[in-house]
């Protein structure tokens, strides 16, 4: 077991794309040079192996001994560690539903709110397509943070409802989330810290424990390849980071699952971007989807998802609302899971790979349902 505890596992603050440090004993948010993402460079375990994991806590905070913030010090309400269900031979769900807050959010809020207690924040601000901002209502709440959040009018009214019984102070803007960001831009208060995604490093540090987690729940080894529905792209940089840290000490070898990017065909910057082989994304003009947590017009981190999806040899597919829904319906009566429009999206997706022989027989394929369906209401 590592030595080191906590924010003592923090080697230093980069830039993704330009390499600047920064200090990692201060609230950051972007690149102070290039205004892009930072990357939590983490102290990782020597010569441990994977019985650094510690089996007996179920949650995401398992992964401890690589992960930014020590258990000890985590505003945890027992985020992850959610079930892998086979749906199909050599086909599996890993069904983020039953979080705290109804989504895959929490593990990024979990370990961002953890790090924003350590480094002295006093009160928390996130523009949301709703999911991120039930999670922070919730972490805000368990650590005794205030928190501000602005999100789409038409965000379905049981995630609204949620992050007010939290406690949390509510904006709701028209548009989309790239119009609560510019609310908040213009309206945040001095003091107020901004856990958006991607520009608040430590989320993505939540996120990669469900490449760890994924890793464990398949006996230690990988699938071939992981479909996840993406808008902002935490959850695709998180594991993509998570598989690298694993090879760095040495619990995998070269092959990565190869990373599908799934998108709405009614907001799909990355789709298009991968699509005629650009290295960064273009704003999306005119962003529409039921799937809200895809509603993502104009995602910071668009370049990381698209060079994850390269390294990994995956690709990029998008799916439109009719098929996303029905598809929803579909497999939440077909298995019984609590599936998401986002969900439906990625077994759309997954539908359309095999279909086409991207995905061939056998190969061994994990669907992300990313959170809960009963949340939307009304759809
Ligand atoms: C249910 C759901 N799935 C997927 C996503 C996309 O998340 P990411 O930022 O990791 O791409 C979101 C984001 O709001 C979401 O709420």
């Amino acid at each position: 077991m590592p030595t080191q505890t906590g924010q003592e596992r923090v080697a230093a603050l980069t830039c993704f794309s330009c390499g600047l440090s920064h200090d990692p004993t201060k609230l950051n948010n972007v690149c102070q040079r290039c205004g892009l993402p930072l990357r939590v460079d983490v102290i990782l375990p020597d010569g441990t192996g994977p019985s650094a994991i510690d089996e007996d806590v179920a949650s995401m905070w398992r992964y401890s001994p690589v992960l930014p913030v020590d258990r000890g010090s985590s505003v945890s309400l027992g985020e992850g560690w959610t079930p892998i269900i086979e749906v199909e031979e050599d086909v599996w769900i890993k069904d983020e539903s039953g979080n705290p807050g109804g989504s895959f959010k929490s593990r990024g809020m979990s370990m961002a709110v953890s790090a924003a207690v350590l480094l002295g924040a006093e009160r928390l601000v996130v523009p949301t397509a709703g999911f991120a901002g039930a999670a922070l209502s919730a972490y805000g709440a368990e650590a005794g943070l205030p928190v501000t959040i602005a999100m789409p009018r038409d965000t379905p009214s049981a995630i609204i409802d949620e992050c007010l019984s939290n406690g949390a102070k509510v904006h709701l803007v028209d548009g989309t989330i790239a119009d609560a960001g510019g609310w908040l831009a213009e309206n945040r208060e001095d003091g107020e810290f901004d856990v958006s995604t991607l520009k608040e490093p430590y989320r993505v540090e939540g996120k990669k424990t469900m490449g760890y987690e994924l890793f464990e729940q398949f006996g230690f080894t990988l699938p071939d390849v992981v479909i996840y529905p993406t808008g902002g792209g935490t959850g695709l940089v998180g594991m993509w980071k998570a598989w690298d840290e694993m090879e760095q000490m040495g619990w995998i070898e070269g092959a990565r699952p190869r990373l599908v990017c799934v998108q709405s065909s009614g907001c799909a910057p990355i789709v298009e971007a991968h699509g005629r082989g650009a290295k960064v994304t273009r704003p999306w003009p005119d962003p529409v989807t039921k799937a809200y947590g895809l509603r993502v017009p104009a995602p910071i981190g668009g370049f990381l998802c698209l060079t994850a999806i390269d390294e990994t040899k995956g690709t990029a597919v998008s799916v439109p609302d009719p098929v996303i829904l029905d598809t929803m319906e579909e497999m939440a009566a077909a298995t019984g899971l609590d599936m998401c429009p986002e969900g439906g999206a990625a077994w759309a997706a997954y539908r359309e790979l095999s279909a086409s022989g991207w995905i061939e027989p056998g190969e061994k394929v994990v669907v992300w349902n990313t959170g809960s369906g009963t949340s939307y209401q009304p759809l």
